[in-house]
């Protein structure tokens, strides 16, 4: 028995999380960057993180290569970068709206994101259409805010102002 389409968009579309960055560098040293809702965390010890990246996307080649990315979870104001970072801008372009500045192994770190996961690839999975990409986290960098969120195609905020 094969799913219907269309009910499984409309399910996965129930599933309400944060908006990610996953950023890494190009062979030739540019920084590459492309917005990512499929993150979760996979294991406290060793800690590791997942994303799923589509295989068309520039930035799943490169991680293959530099082996490592960085995930940059964005704020509430942060929603006109993540539609930067899905398309809105050409890949040469996206960073010029953002402050980064070069983390391990040159990955760029979103300086504005309310937090940055460094990573080092452990495992990089096919899965259909995409890529399960396992990394392990070297750095963790906490800063402040409340998260953008997305949930049934659109953004969204936390409307509890003690949800900090
Ligand atoms: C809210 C949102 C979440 C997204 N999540 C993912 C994702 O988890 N994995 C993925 O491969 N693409 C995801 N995309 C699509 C990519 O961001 C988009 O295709 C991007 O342009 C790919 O990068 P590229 O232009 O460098 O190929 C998402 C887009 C949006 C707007």
């Amino acid at each position: 028995m094969t799913v219907n389409a269309e009910a499984f968009k409309k399910a996965l579309q129930d599933w309400a999380s944060g908006v990610t960055i996953v950023t890494t560098t190009s062979s030739s040293n540019e920084p590459l960057g492309m917005t990512a809702t499929s993150f979760t965390s996979v294991s406290m010890e060793p800690p590791q993180i997942l994303v799923c990246i589509n295989d068309s996307a520039l930035t799943s080649a490169a991680i293959a290569e530099n082996h490592y990315f960085a995930v940059n979870i964005l704020g509430a104001d942060q929603q006109a970068i993540s539609n930067l970072f899905a398309g809105g801008a050409s890949v040469e372009n996206r960073f010029e709206s953002v402050a980064w500045s070069k983390g391990i192994n040159a990955v760029p770190v979103l300086d504005e994101s309310i937090a940055s996961l460094e990573c080092k690839v452990v495992q990089q999975i096919r899965a259909g259409t995409h890529w399960v990409i396992i990394g392990e986290v070297k750095q963790a960098i906490c800063r402040s805010g409340k998260p953008l969120l997305y949930f049934r195609t659109r953004y969204r905020q936390l409307n509890n102002e003690s949800d900090q």
